[in-house]
């Protein structure tokens, strides 16, 4: 069997280091398809390095762009490169333009799609995520979905023939990652101490909202401890643009962070303040309360079990950062570990026969 991955932001590298590995373990050829979303070092090549994964073999360099631009370049490409290929699958992750812009091009090709993490749902129809989640899951031949939640939104929205559960497989990753990375040293230990709070903000509702912004920057800052802040560049963009400062009060601002170094940090923090999805389930599977800077989420599991909550009112955002600890729990909505295995299964058991 011969899959095709496109990925193209930071979380989409870290959930095809599973897959590359479960792919090259049972013997299947992988093509790997990047389309330049995103670009910088940071926010790109280290998790090549770090998480094993191979050098892509197709690089588009779209790089920057409305969401419009951005997507239209990359199907510029792809078609070609699809057909240059001639896969068994072409298989897309999550739900950013990369996504959406594969799924278009393998569908309009006739070329059977897969969408790894199908069926999620902030039923936030104003971000650009659900838009890409939902016509892609409604474009794939085969929705590889993390959760049983996401199973039911698949069920729902007349989808329950193409979907198939698999569990999700940043678990795989982060776990094998926090094993490994166990004692890893913090880069900002010297300057923050032992007892801080990490913080990610990113998306465009709260970064492109100038009112809004302010309002979490404010709330970040006035923490009452350190505030390790691991700046997407969207959000220095936006800073910069609003004349926010990144530095003041509690907040000590640094550049995106490796993948290992990120889960040691989640690991070591004494509360995760985000608004990543990633974030907010990593802070689960290891155990660390997060405050989810949003009005809904996706990974609904981390609330009903008490580790998330959501900051509806940004002024209240020092009590839940300080809410008592959450009851311990052994539970595991999103899989054992060995999700990637689960998935290369089924697409294979899924393929179809060659002519
Ligand atoms: C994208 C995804 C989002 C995902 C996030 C993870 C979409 C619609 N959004 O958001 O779902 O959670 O990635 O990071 O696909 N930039 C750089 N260097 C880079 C990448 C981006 O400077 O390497 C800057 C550019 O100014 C760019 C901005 O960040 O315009 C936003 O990047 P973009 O890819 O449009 O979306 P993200 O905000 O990263």
């Amino acid at each position: 069997m011969r899959v095709l991955s496109i990925v193209g932001a930071r979380p989409q590298f870290v959930k095809l280091s599973p897959i590359a590995h479960a792919l090259a373990a049972a013997g299947h050829d992988h093509v790997i398809v990047h389309t330049g979303q995103h670009y910088d070092a940071k926010m790109s090549d280290v998790f090549f390095t770090d998480l094993g994964i191979p050098t892509p073999d197709v690089h588009l360099g779209v790089g920057s762009g409305s969401h419009g631009v951005q997507t239209g370049s990359m199907l510029t490409q792809l078609d070609a490169v699809i057909e240059e290929h001639d896969p068994d699958w072409v298989l897309v992750y999550g739900d950013t333009n990369s996504t959406i812009a594969g799924a278009l091009s393998a569908v309009k090709l006739h070329y059977p799609l897969a969408h790894l993490e199908a069926g999620l749902r902030s039923f936030n129809r104003r971000m650009p995520e659900e838009h890409n989640r939902v016509l892609t899951d409604h474009a794939a031949d085969l929705c590889l979905a993390p959760t049983e939640v996401a199973m039911r939104h698949l069920a729902d929205e007349g989808l329950a023939e193409r979907a198939v559960l698999t569990g999700d497989v940043m678990t795989d990753v982060c776990l094998r990652v926090a094993s490994e990375s166990d004692g890893r040293p913090l880069p900002f230990a010297s300057e923050v101490g032992d007892d801080f709070i990490l913080a990610t903000i990113h998306r465009a509702e709260n970064t492109d909202d100038p009112v809004r912004l302010r309002a979490i920057v404010e709330g970040l800052a006035g923490l009452s401890r350190p505030v390790v802040l691991t700046a997407h560049p969207r959000l220095v963009a936006k800073a910069k643009q609003q004349g926010l400062d990144l530095t003041g009060g509690s907040l000590h601002t640094v550049d995106p962070v490796e993948y290992p170094t990120m889960v040691a940090a989640v690991r070591a923090a004494a509360h995760v303040v985000t608004d990543s999805g990633g974030l907010q389930k990593e802070a689960f599977l290891l155990r660390t309360p997060c405050t989810t800077v949003r009005t809904e989420t996706e990974w609904t599991e981390t609330v009903d079990l008490g580790w998330n909550v959501l900051a509806l009112d940004l002024d209240g955002l020092g009590a839940l950062v300080e809410r008592p600890a959450p009851a311990p729990t052994d539970a595991t909505p999103y899989g054992d570990g060995h999700a990637a295995e689960a998935t290369v299964a089924t697409l294979a058991e899924r393929a179809r026969p060659r002519a």
